[in-house]
């Protein structure tokens, strides 16, 4: 059985009063939520008082990316051990703005994956195409570059920490959402992958999000799908009520 996960991207919003503010809000309405895992991923200046405030909760802490070397002269960066050090589970690696606005590539997100689980956190990688890859008929072989190029050389182990956020890149932030069936034609071909590059096992035991204009409104369809096991969620994941709403809604009756 695959747990939903229900992961906030508060992305570069919050200062530290707003984050600690908006973090004891959503645990004190999601207190009694255990069906599904929740992640708060603040930006890393609230990372450590978020963090205090989710500890021994069932709200978990995640990070927005990170840096794949231990230590050093790194002007900037953070690593995995520091991440861990203020409490994160998870990093997101990979989303589509840093690939589109920092330059990353498959390689540098391969690199960044590997040292996360390394250092013992759970990488939610990102995949996703653009618009007029999808226009073009392009969906799937971007898909695959990503997911094969991405998560190379993982072992088998370290691929059943890892959780996939299939995030169109057309759907995030515009308020246009995948369709349930668009989201779980990507999400099933996804799984199709991780078969030819593992076995049906884990293909079934790997998690994979649907990211990209998720609200309460539209988790549930979302969700009713069989590959769909939650959403990475942006703009919605800003307010209490709405994310808390997302996760008390993605609860699979
Ligand atoms: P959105 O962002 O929910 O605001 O569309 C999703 C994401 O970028 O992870």
């Amino acid at each position: 059985m695959r747990k939903i996960i229900i992961a906030g991207n508060w992305k570069m919003n919050k200062n530290l009063q707003e984050s600690i503010d908006l973090a004891n809000l959503v645990k004190r309405n999601l207190y009694n939520v255990e069906e599904v895992e929740a992640v708060l991923c603040p930006p890393f200046t609230s990372l450590s008082d978020v963090g205090e405030i989710v500890v021994n909760s069932n709200i978990k802490l995640g990070a927005q990316d990170c840096y794949w070397e231990k230590e050093g002269a790194f002007t900037g960066e953070v690593s995995c051990g520091m991440l861990k050090s203020v409490g994160c589970e998870y990093v997101i690696i990979g989303h589509s703005e840093r690939r589109q606005f920092f330059g990353e590539t498959n390689e540098i997100v391969n690199k960044k994956v590997k040292a996360a689980l390394q250092s013992g956190l759970k990488p939610i990688v990102c995949v996703g195409e653009k618009l007029e890859e999808r226009k073009s008929g392009k969906t799937f072989s971007v898909i695959k570059d990503h997911v094969e190029n991405s998560l190379a050389d993982l072992t088998r182990e370290d691929m059943l920490k890892t959780v996939i956020a299939y995030e169109p890149v057309w759907a995030i932030g515009t308020g246009v959402n995948a369709t349930k069936e668009q989201a779980e034609e990507v999400h099933k071909y996804i799984r199709g992958l991780l078969k030819d590059m593992y076995d049906e096992e884990l293909a079934d035991a790997v998690r994979i999000q649907y990211g990209g204009s998720v609200k309460p409104d539209n988790i549930k369809e979302l969700i009713s799908e069989p590959d769909v096991d939650g959403a990475l969620v942006g703009g919605a994941s800003l307010k209490a009520d709405s994310f808390a709403d997302i996760v008390k809604n993605s609860i699979k009756k």
